[in-house]
């Protein structure tokens, strides 16, 4: 495996994911990881991202400068560049002007991570600081016209670093670049796939749990579903798997699940009904963070509850996704939302996590999930959020917004299937703000809640563009929302893209 030491950057995750993507495991660590616990790992390699900071900035995060001694290769981008620059005493300084955006690099020594590429390469550059001259031992490998090192290395001791952002795709040749590192730098022979993901979860689990009891919570959406998969792979009877019904899940889901879970697993399904409590709970409550962490805190007290009745439970499954992880925010990066399984868990928690989809995107889990031999429709359900309804309720939250949300997206659901266009597009629900509006009905006004369609088309969530719904099939889920839906005159579609929107409403 390689190590990715987080300073921060906003293309963090693509790292990960590139080396992944080349057949190595690679994950994402603090950047105050120190060079013993590294070595406990014993890592191929070590990059270190980029980051917002200014290596003279007071707090700017710096690594072990020890690490440098562990003998394991080390790739630093960006701030990581600077970073090692810095460390190795050499002179980084503002540029006159930032440079955002595509440069051209010429390519000036035969550098491993360049090898077979053309000498001018096309890189993505996003700094203000830039390294004017290498430390002593290192070689200039690139330039371009406005940073006079953009790419160094000491090739003796396995230090590459480049100034540039070889992990998006602008950089044309940025994935050759890092496969250049994990394979000839580094050693490492590209061969890990989700199959290696599988074994090596299955030990993790087996060592963490012993022969102790889980309880898994079971949504009946992809990621719960690989991971009791997983942990039943793991550890068998050891496993209970729990349904909540929150009150808060989509038209027909309870029956569904149990129904599907029945069918195609051969694991112990509990079903709890905890309307009435999760509802009582948010009653009054209409800020979207005090409802997420309300909705988290009261699914671990129902699992510990209702654990105990069935003996002792010490451990608590999770389809905590790497995603969730992120946007709830990390040491390094800013809080967007708490989502209900991170942000949300009470501090006094009894049950220890066992999460063993926290380095994997949405697509990762899918593939997973197929290759575990989940059915279909499990593997490419579309994403269901753990807090469910409530946050697409916006505001307060009733049972009367609820029924219009259920129903209203009950008929998104039907439309979308019967137009073909269910597995192009990501994610399709219906959202309720909280206001109302005029209509005429039938000759007669009315003053009537405002139905928001919302449809997106993703990879893994983090980004999303909204989807080309074409405009009939539009026309028809509106007439149909205002038609058969009680309370409802107005029908709107979001056309935001994540950024700047999120995808769900709160
Ligand atoms: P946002 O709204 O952050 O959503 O753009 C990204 C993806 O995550 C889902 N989501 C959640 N999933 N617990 C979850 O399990 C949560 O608290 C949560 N909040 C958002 C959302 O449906 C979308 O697929």
């Amino acid at each position: 495996r390689v190590v990715v030491l987080d300073f921060g950057g906003q293309y963090n995750q693509l790292i990960a994911r590139r080396i992944r993507d080349l057949g190595v495991f690679s994950e994402l660590l603090p950047p105050t990881t120190t060079a013993a616990e590294l070595k406990q790992i014993n890592p191929k390699g070590i990059v270190f991202s980029g980051g917002p900071n200014s290596v003279y900035d007071e707090n700017s995060p710096k690594c072990d400068p020890e690490i440098f001694n562990l003998g394991i290769p080390v790739f630093g981008i960006c701030y990581g560049m600077q970073m090692i620059a810095h460390h190795f005493g050499a002179n980084v300084s503002r540029a006159s002007k930032r440079e955002y955006g595509k440069a051209e690099m010429e390519i000036v020594s035969d550098s491993a991570l360049f090898k077979g590429l053309d000498t001018k390469q096309t890189v993505w550059m996003s700094h203000s600081d830039v390294v004017v001259e290498p430390p002593a031992n290192f070689q200039v490998d690139g330039k371009t016209h406005s940073a006079p090192v953009a790419a160094m290395s000491n090739p003796a001791e396995n230090i590459y670093a480049v100034q540039f952002h070889p992990e998006v795709q602008h950089s044309v040749n940025g994935n050759e670049m890092i496969k250049h590192f994990l394979y000839d730098v580094c050693g490492c022979s590209g061969d890990w796939s989700m199959g290696t993901f599988i074994e090596d979860s299955v030990r993790a689990i087996r060592e963490q749990v012993g022969d102790k009891k889980v309880l898994c919570a079971l949504s009946g959406g992809v990621d719960s579903s690989v991971v009791a998969a997983l942990i039943h792979k793991a550890v068998g009877d050891q496993l209970t798997c729990m349904f909540v019904d929150h009150g808060l899940l989509r038209k027909g889901e309870a029956e569904s699940v149990v129904e599907t879970f029945g069918k195609n697993f051969k694991m112990n399904l509990v079903k709890i009904d905890a309307r009435e409590r999760f509802l009582s709970k948010l009653a009054g409550v209409s800020d979207p963070e005090q409802k997420r962490k309300i909705i988290g805190v009261e699914f671990i007290r129902v699992f510990e509850e209702e654990s105990a009745k069935f003996g002792d439970h010490e451990f608590l499954g999770q389809g905590t996704l790497y995603t969730d992880i992120i946007e709830s925010g990390t040491a390094t990066a800013h809080t967007i939302k708490s989502h209900h399984n991170v942000g949300g868990l009470p501090e006094d928690m009894k049950m220890q996590l066992v999460e063993p989809l926290n380095t994997l995107f949405k697509d990762e889990v899918r593939k997973v999930g197929e290759e575990l031999g989940l059915p279909a429709d499990i593997v490419w359900r579309q994403p269901f959020p753990g807090p469910g309804l409530a946050i697409r309720v916006i505001g307060e939250v009733t049972e009367a917004k609820l029924e219009i949300v259920r129903e209203s997206d009950a008929i998104l659901r039907e439309e979308i299937k019967k137009a073909g266009l269910d597995r192009e597009i990501w994610q399709y629900f219906t959202a309720l703000p909280d206001f109302k509006s005029v209509g005429v009905m039938g000759d007669v006004r009315t003053y009537a809640y405002t139905v928001g369609i919302r449809a997106v088309t993703s990879i893994d969530g983090m980004t999303a563009d909204w989807a080309r719904i074409p405009y009939d099939v539009l026309e028809k889920i509106s007439t149909r929302i205002v038609n058969e839906v009680d309370g409802v005159n107005r029908v709107v579609y979001d056309v935001t893209s994540k950024p700047p929107s999120t995808i769900e409403w709160e």
